[in-house]
């Protein structure tokens, strides 16, 4: 069984001193969510890096993991605005976001870069969330499985240990805080290729227990159509993770959609 994985990925928004409250109202929600926290189903907090010490804090003993949206491809040394792994493990991240469509096409990280990144995260022994998507016109050439392949191709060769570290997110360019999401069924179609891909590439044991996120314009009004697919295992969410009821919402509808008798 896939446990279900809700990231918040909160891009470059909130000041630092709104996050204590935002982990205390979300940890209160949340108890009245379908299944037990940090058991039943995880929560990934990825704040600015600038929140994190502030943000292990307010997180203290309880079960919600939180990690970095970016990570440096060296543990140390002259790299101007990066971010060590070996300093995000000292904060107490589990994980790092890496290759997100916001650093591929705004800061013109490619696949050699996101490659370099994910293995400093994993030497460090980070867990790494690899996010892959397609652009519109790449959609309408259909050409979305190869690139999705392009970018998942950085995982060939790596370790079972390194493997089993990865989560991969499936988030269209053209569905990121547009508010027009994929449709169940197209997320569905490329998440099914992405574990046949894996399946081909990485073997059929690393095929079946890899997560799948779904990220571009999730809402508690499409949560629960999503997460009922049988290939998304869970959803990388920007705007709608910035409000801890709006994603509580996103995850105890996405959760209810996959209870018995619904
Ligand atoms: P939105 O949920 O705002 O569309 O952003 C998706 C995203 O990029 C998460 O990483």
């Amino acid at each position: 069984m896939r446990v279900p994985l809700f990231v918040a990925n909160w891009k470059m928004n909130k000041a630092v001193a709104e996050t204590a409250e935002f982990v205390t109202q979300l940890s209160e929600l949340l108890v009245a969510a379908p299944g037990k926290l940090g058991q039943d189903f995880e929560v990934l907090i990825c704040p600015p890096s600038t929140h994190l010490s502030t943000l292990a804090a307010a997180v203290g003993s309880r079960p919600i993991e939180f990690g970095s949206q970016n990570c440096g491809t060296a543990k140390s040394g002259a790299f101007t605005g990066e971010i060590s792994p070996v300093v995000l493990k000292e904060l107490g991240c589990g994980w790092t976001l890496v290759g997100h469509s916001e650093r591929r096409h705004i800061y013109l990280e490619d696949d050699a870069l996101v490659l370099s990144r994910t293995r400093a995260a994993l030497a460090e022994g980070l867990k790494v969330v690899l996010c892959v998507g397609e652009k519109l016109e790449e959609r309408r050439a259909d050409k979305t499985m190869q690139v999705v392949e392009a970018q998942l191709s950085i995982l060939k060769g790596m370790s079972a240990s390194e493997i089993e570290r990865i989560v991969v997110a499936y988030e269209p360019v053209w569905a990121i805080g547009t508010g027009e999401n994929a449709t169940p069924e197209q997320a569905e179609a490329v998440h099914a290729s992405i574990r046949k891909w894996y399946s081909a590439q990485l073997g059929n044991s690393a095929a079946e227990s890899l997560r799948i996120l779904y990220g571009g314009s999730v809402k508690p009004e499409n949560a629960a159509q999503l997460l009922r697919e049988a290939d998304v295992d869970g959803f990388l969410v920007g705007g709608a993770s910035l409000d801890p009821v709006v994603f509580s919402n996103v995850i105890k509808n996405g959760l209810e959609s996959r209870a018995p008798g619904v």
